[in-house]
Formats: structure tokens, C-alpha cells, sequence
């Protein structure tokens, strides 16, 4: 297979758009069969319940080049129960989870030129989302929805790479108490743009959210969790039921157990804890672990003993082992690797 001609070391996380993206729509009760197309575009009713009340759901998921150059996806079993998960919050109907794998078997397969070389820094970002198609103006959930899957080369999410990053504890929320902070929902997103854009504009690279009830329990990220190392070694991740359940935490703990014998462990996290952490990373399918050297709280800095030049030793391990599975250097875990045939 002929890889695209791009500067795939380079690249950011951006969209690019390649040849070919998975379409499944759902009418009259029913998912159709389902087919790989060339057409990008969509067309919808003006009034089409996404645009009007936000009634879409998404998935982010990566497909890599191993060493021995097989095409292989991460743990997409768990990408498909995440999205039904997300689905039924939004009274949205689940795409089958059998379905799902199978329509990113054949989206990685006819884009197999877009999926970046061994070795070449870059990824194929794969975006499974779904939405409400029809007319809804009375507040309700949509009857045909269209499920979509789109793929595109990415590199880093943030830029610099493996740099620290300096971090805002935000004033603003991500979630409600028992509200939608533990699904991929669009809309969860759309409310953290203001609060993203802020940052930016004071010079942060992420915000810090806590926990929406108390304010002082950490949460997570706009699109990663956090991993914290104790200064006694222990990776710790917090627990919460508003924040997404990352496929790459839950990855990470496995990995900090059975791979580096190091104690891990999910629990809840006070803000206070933290200038007492030797090292903290945001992790997720975009970001991987990418460090935090430094978190601000209105002018008062943690700064991570880690320093601002390079990941910690921890995390470095973690992150070493995670890609290594994800890249085929190191042997997976039964199931978690999911081979483009
Ligand atoms: N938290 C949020 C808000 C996210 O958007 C993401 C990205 O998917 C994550 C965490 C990380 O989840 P995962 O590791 O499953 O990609
Ligand atoms: C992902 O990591 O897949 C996400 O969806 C995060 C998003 C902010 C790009």
C-alpha cells in the first residue's frame, strides 16, 4: 500500500480530509446496512434536531502502523460501548456495537494510505459520531438519526509535543452534578469553548475543571483525565462520575499494575493534594499523556517537581509502555489491539 505523500512528521491535530468515510442512517426504527463513501458533505433539514437542541454524540479513537507494519486500532470494543453508553443519555438509539467495529474495519481499510508510517510520529484519528437528522422543534429527541465515521492523520494535541504544559484551574464548570460529564456528547464540548478560549487568551494551555458540586475535588480536562504520581510512586487518577471514562486511564492503570508493578489506583482527588504530587499528565487517545509542569489557581502556581523541561520519570514510563503496545513493540494485553485485516 502506497502511503499519501505528506510531511506526516509535522502535522498537527488538525482536519484533513481523506478519501473515504463510513454512513449508516436510521429510519423507520432501523439501521440500514451501512456503506463506505467518497462524499463528505451532509445534507439536513434547517430544523434538523442536532442544529436545533444538540443531539449528537462522538467517539475519538486511533489507528497506528505497528513495527512489524500491520494496521491495528486500540481497544475499539470500548469505544463502541462508550458511544451506546452516550447514545441511550441522549435518547438517541445505540448503533449495534458489532456494527461499530465492523464500520471502522472497512473506514481504516479504504483509508489505508492516510494511515501514517511506522515510526513517523503521526497517527489516523478516527471520529465516530452520531446525530439527529429530522425536523425537531419541540423539545424531544429526533426519530432518524445518521451515524458517521470519518478518519484523518493527526500528530500532537498539543503543540510543543512532550513539553510540560502550564495549566488554569478554570472558574467555570465542564458538568453538572448528575448531569452528562460522563458521556461524549457534543454539547459538553460546546460549553467548554468559552472557558478553552480564556485560557488561550491568558496564556494556558488547558483548564483544570473540579468537581461541579464542591469546587474542590479535581475533575478533568476539556478532553483529557488526569493522572497524578504520588511522591511516594503511586499513579493515582480521580474518580468521579462527572467526567469521561478514558479508555486511556483506564489503559494507563492496567499498564502502572500489571506492566511496572507500580501501585494505581482511581479515587477521588482534593485540589489540596496537589502541591504534594510529583508528577501530573493528561491523558487521552488525542493527548496521550502529555505532561503538566504547572497548574495556576487565580495567580497561585503549583509547580510540578517534575520541571518544565520533560515528562516525568513516571510518566515517561507509562507513556514508553502505552505507545510501545499501541505501536506493537511491546506484547498487548488479550484483546486490546484490534488488527485491520
Ligand atoms: N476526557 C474528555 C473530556 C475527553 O474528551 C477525552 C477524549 O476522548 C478524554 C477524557 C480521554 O478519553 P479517551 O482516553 O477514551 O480518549
Ligand atoms: C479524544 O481524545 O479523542 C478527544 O475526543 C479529545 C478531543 C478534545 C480531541
Amino acid at each position: 500500500m502506497e502511503k499519501k505523500n505528506i510531511d506526516w512528521a509535522n502535522l498537527g491535530f488538525g482536519y484533513m480530509k481523506t478519501d473515504y468515510r463510513y454512513v449508516s442512517d436510521y429510519t423507520n426504527g432501523a439501521w440500514d446496512e451501512g456503506r463506505i463513501t467518497d462524499d463528505d458533505m451532509i445534507t439536513m433539514s434547517e430544523c434538523a434536531g442536532v442544529l436545533q437542541y444538540a443531539q449528537t454524540v462522538f467517539e475519538g479513537m486511533k489507528a497506528y502502523t505497528t513495527e512489524k507494519g500491520e494496521t491495528v486500532v486500540f481497544r475499539p470494543d470500548l469505544n463502541a460501548a462508550r458511544l451506546a453508553d452516550s447514545a441511550r443519555r441522549l435518547e438517541m438509539p445505540v448503533f449495534p456495537e458489532e456494527r461499530f467495529l465492523d464500520a471502522i474495519d472497512k473506514l481504516v481499510k479504504a483509508n489505508l494510505a492516510w494511515v501514517p508510517p511506522f515510526g513517523s510520529g503521526a497517527t489516523l484519528y478516527i471520529r465516530p459520531y452520531m446525530f439527529g437528522i429530522n425536523p425537531v422543534i419541540g423539545v424531544k429527541p429526533a426519530e432518524d438519526y445518521q451515524f458517521r465515521a470519518f478518519a484523518t492523520p493527526v500528530g500532537p494535541y498539543f503543540k510543543g509535543g512532550a513539553k510540560p504544559l502550564t495549566i488554569k484551574v478554570s472558574d467555570f464548570d465542564r458538568a453538572a452534578p448528575n448531569g452528562t460529564g460522563n458521556i461524549k456528547a457534543g454539547l459538553n464540548y460546546a460549553m467548554s469553548l468559552h472557558a478553552i478560549v480564556t485560557a488561550h487568551n491568558e496564556g494556558f494551555a488547558e483548564n483544570m475543571y473540579l468537581d461541579p458540586k464542591t469546587r474542590t475535588k479535581v475533575e478533568e480536562t476539556g478532553g483529557a483525565n488526569f493522572l497524578f504520581v504520588t511522591k511516594d510512586g503511586k499513579v493515582v487518577t480521580p474518580k468521579s462520575d462527572s467526567i469521561l471514562p478514558s479508555i486511556t486511564r483506564r489503559s494507563l492503570l492496567y499498564v502502572a499494575k500489571e506492566y511496572l508493578g507500580l501501585e494505581a489506583e482511581e479515587r477521588e482527588i482534593e485540589f489540596t493534594e496537589l502541591k504534594d504530587m510529583a508528577e501530573c499528565g493528561l491523558c487521552g487517545t488525542a493527548a496521550v499523556i502529555s505532561p503538566v509542569g504547572k497548574i495556576v489557581n487565580h495567580g497561585e502556581e503549583i509547580c510540578l517537581p517534575s520541571g518544565m523541561d520533560e515528562m516525568g520519570p513516571v510518566t515517561k514510563k507509562l507513556y514508553d509502555t502505552l505507545t510501545g503496545i499501541q505501536m506493537g513493540r511491546i506484547e498487548a494485553p488479550k484483546g486490546w489491539i484490534r488488527v485491520i485485516e
